[in-house]
């Protein structure tokens, strides 16, 4: 029933938590659930748009008309984002991915030994970053920010340090909306305008985002 707002359209959508492995059996990730995302996705499809899902592993199904590419590590992300950004028309970072990954992975299980171990980790790839550099068939990049403070601020700061054409941010601080909740707000931001969307459901909420974006876009 909804007007094909994107038909014609690629939308590429990553979602969920990445893992980083510290050996065989263990790994550092975070509480995102893929709800977000898979909205987005579902709510790109209804609106017309070939969608792609770059997802870490999550516990709900993807919209079944999407193209799924499955990741784990951000490193796997960002290989799976240069090789879908310059065939889509919008490319949208709503997954969490993690900032630090540890610096060694152990081949073998890290056994129990004293009472305190170090874990040195590095820095992780932006894959969002790594898309708006795109110099060539780069697409609409649009990313998220999740913050606990001082929210417009950092997600303004991200927003022009990744060189992003949108920011959608969300407070994860709020008892019931954000991490792995049903219902979520955002605050979106361009260089020069920003639209507040109250919390609402993910997929009310995945639905007004597309159609400021597509408003954005005329
Ligand atoms: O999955 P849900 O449970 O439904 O929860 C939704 C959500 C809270 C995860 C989602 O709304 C959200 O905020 N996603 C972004 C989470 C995040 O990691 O934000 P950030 O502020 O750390 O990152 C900023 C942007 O850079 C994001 O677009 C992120 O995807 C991207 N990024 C971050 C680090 C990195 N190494 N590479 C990236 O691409």
């Amino acid at each position: 029933s909804h007007e094909p707002l994107f038909a014609g359209k690629t939308i590429t959508i990553t979602a969920g938590p990445t893992r980083e492995a510290l050996d065989p059996v263990r790994f550092i990730s975070n509480h995102s659930s893929g709800k977000m995302g898979y909205a987005i996705a579902q709510a790109a499809l209804s609106l017309g748009a070939k969608v792609n899902i770059i997802s870490g592993p999550v516990a709900i199904a993807p919209p079944s008309h999407a193209k799924v590419f499955p990741i784990e590590s951000a490193e796997d992300m960002l290989k799976s984002a240069m090789h879908l950004a310059p065939q889509s028309d919008i490319f949208i970072g709503c997954a969490a991915v993690a900032d630090y990954r540890a610096a060694t992975v152990s081949h073998q299980k890290i056994k129990k030994q004293g009472d305190e171990i170090t874990l040195t980790m590095i820095k992780n790839p932006d894959v969002i970053a790594h898309v708006a550099a795109l110099k060539a068939q780069r697409p609409y990049t649009v990313g998220f920010a999740a913050e606990t403070q001082n929210t417009s601020v950092y997600a303004q700061d991200k927003l022009k340090n990744k060189n992003l054409d949108m920011i959608c941010a969300n407070d994860v601080s709020v008892q019931g909306l954000g991490f792995n909740a049903n219902n979520n707000a955002l605050n979106l931001y361009w260089p020069d305008d920003n639209l507040n969307l109250p919390a609402t459901s993910k997929q009310q909420l995945a639905m007004q985002l597309l159609h400021a974006l597509a408003k954005r876009l005329k």
